[in-house]
């Protein structure tokens, strides 16, 4: 990424600013003093006739959105704002959702601070990928500038930003892996920490960390902005901090409960959606549903349903629009295209239906929302310390989101919340508060990177809710097996390659062993198609033939060397999106793959990893994979006891092959990659191992005295007891034997 420093563009725009002799120079631009202006001044730049980050004029467009801008309740607050930024390092915002947090602060630090002219961007965090996207190419458009040049985003494997950029948005998670490297956050003014009331893990760790970074950077500004009002909190962690309300302007929600509980919730949900659509009044409806395959899925029961009810109820046709993290830029603005026009002048009105993940309870506003039809459920990250299973689950979520949800149908006239669970439930099932992310998750990664950052007393780390110990115990254990930390828990050299890899720990630790076995393009590939969405796809219509598509990929050791076999035969094709399509591949997922496979090799190289592979005719051309893949997951491994179920070694967890999976023949030891929780427990994505790749490749984790007793441990106890005979006998074997 270039370093906004050596930008000539930059030079350029202090030039002109300061001598103000270019033509069409925003004069009032030229006047503003860093650190200094008032609302009066933002706006005078604002009202100008040409830009004054571009130096061209000011579109139609730019003046329409201008107008609502200038409507928008932070707005009114703008100089109270400006005030509190002047004279305080951080400033705690809480405003309702669609108040103008998100679009509009973030412009007012820009004009504060003139990155463009003192050389240091403004950043503001999102949790979610999706928001980081949508909001920047919103702020582009208000700010008059192409997405990715003043404006850009910055989300795992993708940076959109260029040397231009002054106002960075970017998920939590990128801005902590910048720290990575950049302790300070060197490159910044302003942090803008938004949305934090959601309490992700990432957002709180920067949180701990923009304290530390304060202390030291006296110039940096620091606003933290959430939509629910527990500020106190916030305001006690970051030294006493100044408090901005900003009132909502919502409109009252009705809210309606099931009197029964939903069995099927997804049902009930399409069919509350389409009751609406035929007896309610004008307004669009937003469903909260939990993931992408059921919100594709409650699509296309609403497109057919509804088209249904179209022909024979004569209701106004539909638009519906799904939304959730992966889908692409260009669908994810279909969000906010307006309902159809009634078929035919003064017939029923149209309506739009957006069906999204939480991403809309309080990230993105969609204007015109008057229903919103709420379930109950979102997939939240669950984390069992005691048998390290970190699992996304789809569990009932908190009354404070479910009050965010109905008031979603309240921007811009009254509205009704349909909540498809029963006031008791309300009551007494759900709690107050979602918990912090960080008390249900995995820290492997965030640990490491910390440690990364030079935090090395993580039990005093100053965080806003301390972690669990046993959970930081798991992480540090975890870290250790891979050899990542040393005993004294330091960063081994290993350790600083994982983590300039921005993926899992274990599937790093995949990519760097696969140079022992001489196999990395190989597993960078399977590396890169774990990282992206499913990629098979199997619609409800045409299952077969799916399923036919998918055996014609097949590997028997498993579904690792399928993904590979996948990614070969795509990389092999000549016209890949027909091609995609008719082998029933997700074409987006695929191209992913292919792009974040890059990505990985340049880390891959930049750690001087050789990127190698085994003679395909070897014998030990698939072995090899698999033994790279074991030593990035031999913590992940279970083995088929004799009733014909899988154990998790070591945690002893019941477990089954998932249906996905294309090892029908059961093999005795398999490696997953994931653990599924529903109601009952698979293990997806497996591949078929050698139990004496796991004593030979991880012999400290597989010290056989600290398993509880089962079928497994007493396997491999035999296999140590004939390795120890046969070693006696024979010259040890070394890895690079295999070769
Ligand atoms: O962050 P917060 O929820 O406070 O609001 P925001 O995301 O800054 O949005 C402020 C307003 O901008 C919304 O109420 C919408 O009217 C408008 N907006 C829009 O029209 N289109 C977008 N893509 C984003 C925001
Ligand atoms: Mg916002």
């Amino acid at each position: 990424m270039a370093d906004i420093n050596d930008n000539p563009y930059l030079a350029h725009m202090h030039d002109s600013s300061s001598n103000g002799s270019s033509t069409g120079a925003n004069k009032a631009f030229s006047q503003l003093v860093p650190g200094q202006t008032t609302a009066a001044q933002q706006e005078a730049v604002e009202d100008s006739s040409h830009n004054g980050l571009t130096g061209a004029a000011y579109s139609s467009r730019y003046k329409s959105i201008l107008a609502k801008r200038r409507d928008l309740p932070v707005n009114k607050q703008r100089q109270g704002f400006l005030d509190l930024v002047h004279n305080n390092q951080f400033v705690v915002l809480v405003g309702e959702t669609g108040s103008g947090k998100t679009t509009q602060i973030p412009q007012y630090m820009v004009y504060d601070l003139l990155p463009q002219v003192e050389g240091k961007m403004i950043a503001c965090t999102q949790p979610r990928r999706v928001a980081a996207m949508s909001v920047a190419q919103r702020v582009s458009e208000e700010m008059d500038v192409k997405l990715g040049q003043e404006v850009g985003y910055s989300i795992r494997f993708e940076d959109c930003t260029s040397s231009k950029t002054v106002l960075k948005y970017c998920t939590d998670g990128m801005l902590l892996r910048e720290a990575m490297s950049d302790n300070m956050l060197s490159r910044y003014s302003a942090i803008i920490l938004d949305e934090a009331h959601e309490r992700t893990l990432n957002t709180d760790i920067l949180m701990s960390l923009m304290k530390t970074i304060a202390l030291k950077r006296k110039d940096i500004k620091i606003v933290v902005m959430s939509a629910t009002l527990d500020s106190e909190k916030f305001q006690k962690y970051f030294y006493d901090a100044p408090l901005l309300t900003v009132p909502g302007r919502t409109f009252p929600v009705e809210v309606y409960y099931t009197p029964e509980p939903e069995r099927d919730y997804l049902e009930a949900a399409i069919k509350t959606a389409l009751q609406i659509h035929a007896t309610e009044p004008e307004g669009d409806i937003l469903v909260f549903l939990t993931g992408e395959e059921e919100i594709e899925e409650a699509c296309r029961l609403l497109s057919a349903r509804g088209d249904e009810l179209i022909r024979r109820a004569n209701c106004g046709p539909l638009l519906i629009v799904p939304l959730y993290s992966t889908l692409p830029p260009n669908m994810q603005q279909r969000i906010f295209h307006k309902a159809p026009e009634p078929r035919t002048p003064g017939g029923a009105p149209g309506r739009k239906i957006v069906v999204s993940t939480n991403v809309a309870e309080t990230s993105l506003t969609i204007d015109g929302i008057v229903y919103v039809i709420d379930p109950g459920f979102s997939k939240q990250k669950v984390y069992n310390p005691r048998v390290r299973v970190e699992s996304l689950l789809v569990s009932p979520i908190s009354r404070a989101a479910a009050q965010q949800r109905a008031g979603r149908a309240g921007r811009t006239r009254p509205g009704k919340c349909f909540r498809l669970y029963t006031e008791k439930s309300y009551n007494n099932d759900l709690i107050e508060q979602t918990y912090p992310e960080i008390l249900r998750s995995n820290l492997g990664s965030i640990v490491l990177q910390l440690k990364k950052l030079g935090v090395n007393d993580l039990v005093h780390l100053d965080l806003m809710d301390p972690c669990a110990p046993e959970v930081l115990m798991r992480a540090l254990e975890l870290l250790h097996y891979l050899g990542a930390l040393d005993d004294d828990a330091n960063l081994t050299p290993i350790g600083h390659m994982i983590s300039d890899f921005p993926i899992d720990p274990q599937l790093a630790k995949m990519i760097i062993s696969a140079a022992d076995y001489g196999c990395t393009n190989e597993v960078l590939s399977i590396a890169a198609m774990l990282s992206v969405p499913n990629v098979f796809l199997r619609p409800r219509e045409a299952q077969r033939r799916a399923d036919q598509a998918k055996a014609e990929f097949a590997h028997m050791d498993g579904d690792h060397l399928t993904l590979l076999n996948v990614y070969h035969a795509y990389k092999g094709c000549t016209q890949p999106d027909k091609w995609c399509w008719d082998n029933y591949l997700q074409y987006r997922s695929l191209k992913s793959a292919d792009s974040i496979r890059e990505q990985l090799r340049r880390v891959a190289a930049k750690c001087d990893i050789p990127l190698v592979s085994n003679n395909f005719s070897s014998p030990d051309y698939y072995p090899n994979i698999r033994r790279a893949l074991t030593a990035g997951y031999f913590m992940q491994v279970a083995h088929l006891e004799r009733g014909g179920q899988y154990l998790t070694i070591k945690d002893n967890q019941l477990v089954l092959l998932h249906p996905s999976s294309v090892l029908e023949r059961k093999p005795e030891w398999v490696v997953y990659n994931e653990f599924v929780l529903t109601k009952r427990h698979y293990i997806r994505t497996v591949s078929e191992v050698r139990p004496e790749w796991l004593l030979e490749i991880a012999p400290h984790y597989y010290d056989l005295s600290s398993f509880p007793p089962c079928e497994g441990k007493r396997v491999l106890e035999k296999l140590a007891l004939r390795n120890a005979v046969v070693g006696d006998k024979k010259p040890k074997k070394d890895r690079s034997e295999k070769k």
